[in-house]
């Protein structure tokens, strides 16, 4: 199936020199921070690549560069083959993607009432027009579980399940092909999680989206993907089909990470966590020369101190290790 969005070796960089330095300094003077790390991937249409790791990792970076909110300092972000860079000031393109955030609480504007939050976007692309946009809404409301009604109302009076919804309906206001959906579930309660989770898959079945999805959950994960990238200080380690990887996980780091997720099943009692990944997320200022993962891994030698790995294919997935390219993972 053709690919709907493509990052090829993709890396964003921040300055993180002090503001008022950062006039004063050549370019070579000043500090900076690789959250994105040649990042590459694809999304063919209609499925769902879901990110996860850590906090800092990049995931969000990522989600703001697949939709064109920040330009790549190195590599290309394509859509349907046209390069985002290229097509920056295409409304045509803007309209076919949309983001939804962690944040339903900050991401709707308290003082609008819902039904000209949904409709702003339509407005804005010049969609639609008069009495069609407000039959526009009562369907978008419709298509989230919320009534048509609701559009008088405004975000404080729902919870925040709804207040998602609410986005959800916004962000497809616009008909887009591709959301990215960064941690669209992480602030709402768990039982009010799995509603939502459905919501977008039974829209993505019906819709024929094609999402980004990013969470540090690996439950929530497991419920969405069809394919998915382990991120490990802006760099994708593990990257193939979801199942392949939650059943044979390769990378020491993906390894210890689904040893951290609650163990619902285990006799032992719900919630129960295992071990975790031990150690802290080095900073990416001053990231670990080498793989960057060594300082925290149990199989690192010496050549993984110093030699940055490449991916090597182990069965379905990719995986950027040393041990496991050594037949030692
Ligand atoms: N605008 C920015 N300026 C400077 N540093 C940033 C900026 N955005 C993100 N970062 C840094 O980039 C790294 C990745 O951040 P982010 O993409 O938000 O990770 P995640 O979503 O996985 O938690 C972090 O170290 C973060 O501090
Ligand atoms: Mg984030």
């Amino acid at each position: 199936m053709a690919d709907v969005l493509e990052a090829v070796k993709v890396s964003r960089s921040f300055d993180v020199s002090k503001p008022w330095l950062q006039r004063m300094l050549s370019r070579s003077g000043r500090r900076s921070l690789r959250a994105v790390d040649e990042v590459s991937f694809s999304i063919p249409k209609g499925t769902t690549l879901s990110l996860v790791g850590e906090s800092g990792c990049g995931k969000s970076t990522v989600a703001r560069l697949a939709v064109g909110l920040y330009p790549p300092s190195s590599g290309d972000i394509r859509f349907e083959g046209q390069s985002l860079s290229s097509a920056r000031a295409q409304p045509a393109l803007r309209r076919r993607m949309n983001m939804i955030f962690q944040d339903p609480y900050a991401s709707l504007n308290p003082r609008w009432r819902v039904q000209d939050i949904v409709a702003e976007p339509l407005r804005a692309f010049g969609m639609l027009r008069g009495s069609a946009v407000g039959d526009r809404v009562g369907q978008l409301l419709s298509q989230v579980g919320l009534s048509p009604a609701d559009g008088a109302k405004y975000p404080h009076e729902f919870s925040g399940g709804q207040r998602q919804r609410i986005s959800i309906a916004r962000a497809l206001s616009s008909e887009p092909d591709f959301l990215v959906c960064d941690e669209p579930t992480s602030a709402l309660d768990v039982s009010v999680q799995a509603q939502i989770l459905n919501l977008m898959r039974e829209l993505q079945t019906r819709l024929g989206l094609t999402y980004l999805f990013i969470s540090h959950n690996l439950s929530v994960i497991r419920h969405m993907s069809d394919r998915l990238g382990v991120m490990y200080l802006g760099r994708i380690v593990e990257h193939g089909p979801a199942e392949a990887i939650f059943t044979e996980p390769r990378h020491p780091y993906t390894r210890l990470l689904l040893d951290a997720i609650p163990d619902l099943d285990a006799a032992g009692g719900v919630g129960r966590v295992r071990a975790g990944v031990g150690g802290e997320v080095p900073s990416p200022i001053a990231p670990p020369p080498g793989c960057t993962f060594h300082p925290r891994c149990p199989l690192a030698n010496d050549r993984c101190r110093v030699e940055r790995p490449d991916y090597t294919q182990a069965g379905p997935v990719e995986v950027a290790c040393h041990a496991v390219e050594e037949g030692r993972g």
